[in-house]
């Protein structure tokens, strides 16, 4: 059984997907374990390190592949990393399908299976196996040290012999993964925070980590949650008390992070030009949902832009990839403890339950047809 782990070719991916610790427990399970040299050069993992955990290390992508049964990877294969999959190989990465249906499509003719780590269900059992709560727990954090960066001034209060410091204000828009590190690391930096979300649940979970919780608790915002945990999106009503609301409190912050998303939807816009206008000259925004969109109207996918009247807007991509080391970390470890389930472990070889409900949700091809049911020709 052979596991190959390709150098990221996508721009700035830092990510990796195995680490040495990942690389030691797939030989224990008697796999042998091929990395490209520098895959992990980004993610402060040298090729020795590989070594000395027992993983053979390959010149090319190409030579990698060769005869592999399980590719590990962060992101979707590119296009002309697809010629070199080996056919019927099983490849793991975040997929990121949707408006991707021709390369989706392309991993089919490839005759791999490919599984979209994102579709992983929020069920106990798959918990250890979730990217998207390693990835955005890291990437809340990261928005703060990144807004903290930002910010030419101090955040907690200090009483000096100089005079006093005050303690920033920070508020974070969407309360989920992400938004709740957020919150605990502005928290430890000793910020006074507040913050909001649609969602009822999210208000003593707010206030548990000691911030304060701010939003329109109408009836609407009472069926907010789908039974899937996530938002809906809140009618245009909703979204008008909402503006209003937060409006007033926007224009007192230093520090505003937000991470709000809808699943399938398009982010939404919380923070109007006119509220970027209204805040101190200094102060930050820190959009996480730049890549779906952006929940500030006038982020940049990309940039740190400052206006007019001084407001510093981050909208940096690949959040999670500026902290590769500790994010390649957990998110080697979600892939090992998905494809540990699909090893015999008696056989010493791979055993797939196609009728496995986290095989059922995440796969996307086989048999050199596009076989998930948000993705699969319509009979
Ligand atoms: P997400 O990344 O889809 O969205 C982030 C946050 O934005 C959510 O809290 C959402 O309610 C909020 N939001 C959407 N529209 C908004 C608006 N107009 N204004 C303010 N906030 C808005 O969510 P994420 O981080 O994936 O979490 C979703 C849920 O899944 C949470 O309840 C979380 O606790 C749960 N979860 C469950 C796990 C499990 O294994 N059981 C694992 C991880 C998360």
């Amino acid at each position: 059984m052979r596991i190959a782990v390709p150098a990221e070719t996508q721009g700035a991916e830092t990510r990796v997907a195995a680490t040495p610790e990942t690389v030691r427990k797939f030989k224990g399970l008697g796999a042998e374990v091929v990395i490209e040299a520098g895959a992990g050069k980004a993610s402060g993992i040298p090729d020795a390190e590989y070594e000395a955990a027992g993983a053979t290390i390959a010149k090319t992508a190409k030579e990698a592949l060769k005869g592999a049964e399980i590719v590990l990877k962060v992101r979707r294969p590119a296009e002309k990393e697809i010629a070199a999959l080996p056919k019927g190989a099983l490849v793991f990465a975040v997929m990121d399908p949707y408006g991707s249906e021709a390369e989706v499509e392309a991993l089919a003719k490839a005759n791999v299976a490919a599984f979209a780590m994102e579709f992983m269900p929020r069920i106990t059992r798959a918990q250890v196996m979730d990217v998207l709560s390693s990835q955005a727990n890291l990437a809340g954090y990261r928005a703060v040290i990144d807004g903290a960066a930002e910010y030419g001034r101090a955040l907690p209060m200090m009483m000096t012999a100089a005079g006093t410091v005050p303690a920033a204000k920070i508020f974070v828009m969407g309360v989920g993964v992400a938004g709740l590190q957020a919150i605990a690391t502005a928290r430890r930096l000793g910020a006074i925070v507040t913050a909001t979300d649609v969602r009822p649940a999210t208000k003593e979970q707010v206030e548990s980590l000691g911030a304060k919780f701010l939003a329109v608790e109408d009836e609407e915002f009472k069926q907010a949650q789908t039974a899937g945990g996530y938002a809906k999106e809140m009618s245009k009503e909703y979204q008008a008390k909402q503006a209003e609301l937060t409006a007033s409190h926007i224009a007192k912050q230093d520090i505003v992070i937000t991470t709000a998303l809808i699943p399938g939807r398009p982010a939404p816009k919380l923070i109007s030009a006119a509220m970027v206008e209204s805040m101190k000259p200094g102060s930050v925004i820190v959009d996480l949902a730049v890549e779906r969109g952006g929940n500030c109207e006038l982020a940049k996918p990309g940039e740190v832009a400052t206006t007019p009247n001084g407001v510093k807007i981050v909208g940096h991509l690949n959040v999670p990839g500026r902290l590769a080391a500790t994010s390649s970390s957990l998110y080697a470890k979600n892939l090992y403890a998905f494809v540990e389930t699909l090893i015999d472990k008696a056989e010493k070889k791979l055993a797939v339950n196609w009728d496995d409900e986290l095989v059922k949700a995440t796969a996307l091809t086989k048999d050199g047809a596009v076989i998930h049911p948000n993705f699969a020709p319509k009979a």
